[in-house]
């Protein structure tokens, strides 16, 4: 029995983005094909920076050596695969809601790692986990339309989930994009976050920090926060940049308009990040 319906982007848009096609995104992602912002320090390239960034969630959550270990939105398991075969985990567990990304886990074959194609919300665990980690997904738990307060809702029940998921004092390290509410957009800027919302990741709504922290109240404590937009907005340069310098094979392998589709998206959230319409939280949490 599930406490709500679930009010987040359905299968079918999950796939529509990201079953595009593995050899399209593994021509401008880094080589663990890690598709969320990375942590950036000086002399890194985006291979280092997203390591740097998959260990600073592993580290917030306490997950190093820990016997389980859930990653909600695994994508194609950089993480996974860092916290089984760096980390020392005993057992990875990775949710994700596309075929693609699941089909190239099940090639890379990772030890003590289950992938499974399952929303958080249909997610019964047999035993508990030690920590929880989610990169990039919570942005696809509330779809486009909803008031703010079934926002909340919809948060919260994820938040219940992972509570019960976790014993006291486990800890949960999220990482999620946030509306940059703090600044007026421009005409040009609503324009381009539209064509993001109809093209790119349909029925998916960006949070507010607050919404993140009100749907957590009563579970978790906030450990640590901070808000990364400068790091977003190169990791969206450096995919940008390989997109182009790979477009004639991008062409190849997903066809013109979803190339230039891409090329707005990639270009356009640069700005986005750097002007502060769009923010990003890495958030840890410990259960109370
Ligand atoms: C932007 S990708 C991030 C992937 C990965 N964490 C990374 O950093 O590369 C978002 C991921 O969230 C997953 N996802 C979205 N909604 C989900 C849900 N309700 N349940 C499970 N996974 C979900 C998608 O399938 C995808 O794997």
């Amino acid at each position: 029995m599930t406490a709500i319906d679930y009010q987040g982007a359905t299968a079918e848009s999950i796939k529509h983005h990201y079953d595009v096609s593995n050899d399209f995104f593994a021509l401008w992602l880094d080589t663990d094909l890690t598709y969320t912002c990375a942590l950036w320090d000086e002399g890194d390239t985006l291979e280092s920076a997203q390591k740097r960034k998959l260990d600073y969630l592993i580290d917030g959550a306490r997950a190093a050596g820990a016997r389980r270990v859930l990653d909600v939105g695994c994508g194609w398991g950089s993480l996974l695969e860092r916290l089984v075969r760096t980390h020392g985990v005993q057992q990875a567990v990775g949710l994700t809601l596309s075929d693609s990304q699941a089909e190239r886990l099940r090639e890379l074959a990772l030890e003590r790692t289950e992938v499974r194609v399952e929303n958080w919300l249909d997610h019964e665990p047999a035993e508990r986990y030690d920590a929880i980690i989610s990169i990039g997904a919570f942005e696809h738990f509330a779809r486009t339309g909803l008031s703010r307060a079934e926002r909340v809702a919809a948060y919260r029940e994820f938040f219940e989930r992972c509570r019960a998921w976790l014993p006291k004092g486990g800890r949960i390290a999220l990482q999620t994009n946030i509306k940059g509410n703090n600044v007026q957009m421009d005409k040009q800027t609503v324009r381009d976050l539209l064509f993001i919302v109809d093209t790119i990741f349909p029925e998916s709504e960006i949070p507010a920090l607050s919404e993140v922290l009100e749907s957590s109240e009563k579970r978790f404590d906030v450990v640590h926060l901070r808000n990364d937009p400068d790091h977003y907005s190169r990791t969206c340069q450096e995919w940008f940049d390989r997109l182009r310098a790979n477009r004639d094979q991008a062409v190849k392998v997903a066809g013109e308009e979803n190339v230039a589709n891409y090329e707005r998206y990639l270009s356009s959230t640069v700005g986005h990040f750097r002007n502060r319409h769009l923010g990003l939280s890495r958030i840890v949490l410990e259960a109370v």
